[in-house]
């Protein structure tokens, strides 16, 4: 949450830090702003409300000039969106960029008032600013040791670039809890929250970890860890390119990135795969076999999206692998007290790897008593993936979209190739993994097929784009994607829609039904198509208007529109069934106009509490 970049360099880095942190602003974007050192040593700063393209215009003719510099997109947290509370926050000489929560930041505004400190904005940031000013003010000792002393002083999550007009040759960078990467330049170096922010400057990056301070200059770059001992970070050598970063020919990243499913999804099995034959975690060693071997019960925690995916998995280790499975979303499991399942395994999903509920949901867990922990992510230098035992990445390639769609069918993928090789191993035997991985394969090539139906997607999201209400069903596997469905519809529509399972209808939504009240109902024919079929019957006798997806031909009522699904193995059909629903939210939201990829309110990462 929240986007910053920063840049010490030789060069004019004004077009650097606007197109930089445009490319951030899947992170938030209620307001940014940026500060520039010029050529008389002055600051010169620039905050506007709204998206960055605000931003972009109030900087157009100005003739701008700096070779140091930092820029933010904001995320509101502590205060309003105004410009007041846009970053960056002064302090005298010195200015700052931070991403995170300051909890102790009233006691501290006090206590700086009584300092005569005069506050501008509302925010924890600029908190810490003059805060670090006091400290540099008091002990008259080097920025450095400032920002050192004015740390121990804070409490949250934060990660924060501080740029100082006396001294105008470094950027001090500091990581805690909310993620920063350097990028490495020839005789210039680059800082921002996520590496496509810079991937039109460099190849490699350094990675800070949890409680780094780094020091950052256009030729040198000096990093201490949190008991302040100069440290080497590894470089990586990113294989990232700029143009993954681009919508190309699609007016939405979610329309690309929903039509590149079938890509991500044939990436993330073949990499899993070995000779095709057989399912190989390259990351997953003799420990974790053990592990598999005498697990007896797993947990799963995410959010959102990420917590659908762990649902469904539910439903595959428990049918498949006869394991009992537990899935919970993140900020409940921190939330009360736990008791641990005999012979537990732990496990993530998070495409971002950066969401504090699932981070913090997983610091709990490594004290508790559980065999061991795996995170399953898309961001494989990413918080979580660092602090778990182990990981399993999705191979989604970078998804900008707010709205996550291909996120969730590789994790559904990672999941049940999961769910099947520790059958092997407990089964001592792979014929479910052959089967499964012969299903697996003529997936991504079902979905190409199935995008040529999205003409008849478009028209009926065009008759459900002026509703106020939706509701979306699903019985079995199929009720997490009935639940992802409707989150995509709120998400980017803005149309208030829920998820109930089928059968629990009759037990009070029944209630809402009319005819404004459109039901979308995932039916595949499998063994629970005919009591979905009676709940059908029960809206229909009520005045609703049922929109049913299903591979059987289902003559109840001629009010009833059905889209016809190909057939597919009840296996994977959660995987193939989230795609008309993906495609319907993103179609209404066409219809209604709003910014797909920019819904307001949210964030893709979210990395506060
Ligand atoms: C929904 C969405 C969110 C995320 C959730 C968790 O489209 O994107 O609900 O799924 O914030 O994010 P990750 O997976 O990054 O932990």
């Amino acid at each position: 949450m929240c986007g910053i970049v920063a840049a010490v360099t030789q060069r004019n880095i004004i077009n650097f830090l606007l197109k930089s942190i445009q490319k951030l602003e899947y992170r938030g974007y209620d307001s940014s702003g940026l500060a520039l050192i010029n050529s008389n040593n002055h600051l010169i700063r620039i905050r506007s409300v709204g998206k960055v393209n605000e931003l972009i215009k109030k900087t157009k003719n100005k003739k701008l000039f700096g070779k140091i510099g930092v820029a933010h997109t904001r995320w509101a947290t502590h205060g309003r969106v105004s410009k007041e509370n846009t970053h960056p926050h002064v302090s005298s000489h010195i200015t700052i960029v931070h991403n995170g929560i300051i909890n102790n930041s009233l006691e501290l505004r006090l206590f700086l008032e009584k300092k005569g400190y005069i506050f501008n904005s509302d925010t924890d940031t600029e908190v810490i600013v003059h805060l670090i000013h006091w400290e540099q003010k008091k002990t008259g000792k080097s920025l450095l040791e400032a920002v050192y002393n004015s740390l121990i002083k804070l409490n949250g999550n934060y990660s924060m670039v501080i740029m100082d007009t006396n001294n105008i040759s470094k950027l001090i960078a500091v990581c805690s809890g909310s993620p920063l990467v350097i990028g490495l330049g020839s005789k210039e170096n680059f800082i921002a929250s996520d590496q496509i922010a810079l991937l039109n400057v460099t190849k490699r990056f350094i990675y800070l970890k949890e409680g780094d301070i780094a020091i950052i200059k256009p030729e040198k770059i000096k990093i201490f860890n949190k008991k302040y001992l100069i440290v080497n970070r590894k470089i990586i050598h990113s294989n990232l390119k700029y143009e993954h970063s681009k919508k190309g020919k699609y007016k939405y990243y979610m329309e690309k990135e929903i039509y590149e499913q079938p890509m991500s999804i044939e990436n993330t099995i073949k990499n899993y795969l070995k000779n095709n034959t057989s399912i190989y975690f390259k990351k997953l060693g003799k420990k974790e076999k053990n592990i598999f071997l005498h697990l007896e019960h797993i947990q799963i925690v995410a959010c959102g999206t990420s917590y659908h995916a762990a649902m469904v998995s539910k439903y595959w280790f428990e049918s498949l692998a006869n394991i009992p499975c537990d899935v919970e979303v993140a900020s409940e499991f921190s939330s009360r007290k736990l008791v641990v399942r005999k012979k537990s395994y732990f496990i993530t999903l998070s495409q971002s790897g950066e969401t504090a509920d699932t981070l913090i949901a997983l610091r709990i867990a490594k004290k508790l008593n559980y065999l061991g922990n795996l995170a399953i992510s898309n961001m494989p230098n990413s918080s979580l993936v660092q602090e778990s035992d182990t990981f399993l990445l999705t191979h989604a390639g970078i998804e900008i979209g707010v709205a996550s769609t291909k996120s969730f069918t590789t994790q559904l993928i990672v999941l049940l190739m999961l769910v099947t090789k520790i059958i092997s191993i407990k089964q001592k035997k792979n014929q479910i993994e052959k089967k499964i991985i012969k299903i697996l394969t003529i997936l991504p090539n079902t979905i190409k097929n199935f995008f040529e139906k999205n003409k008849e997607i478009k028209n009926i999201a065009k008759k459900l784009s002026n509703k106020k209400n939706m509701l979306f069903l699903g019985r079995g596997i199929q009720y997490p994607i009935a639940m992802e469905g409707a989150l995509k519809v709120k998400e980017i529509s803005y149309i208030h829609a829920e998820a109930y399972p089928s059968g629990e209808l009759k037990h009070g939504p029944l209630a809402l039904i009319d005819s404004n009240m459109p039901v979308i109902i995932i039916a595949p024919k499998n063994s629970l198509i005919e009591k979905t079929k009676k709940n059908i019957q029960e809206i229909d006798a009520r005045g609703g208007v049922i929109y049913i997806l299903s591979d059987e031909e289902i003559n109840i009522s001629k009010n009833i529109k059905i889209l016809k699904m190909p057939y597919i193995d009840e296996i994977v059909a959660p995987i193939f069934y989230i795609i008309p629903l993906q495609l319907l939210a993103y179609y209404i939201a066409l219809s209604k106009g709003t910014n797909i990829d920019q819904p307001r309110n949210l964030a893709k990462s979210v990395t506060v509490e």
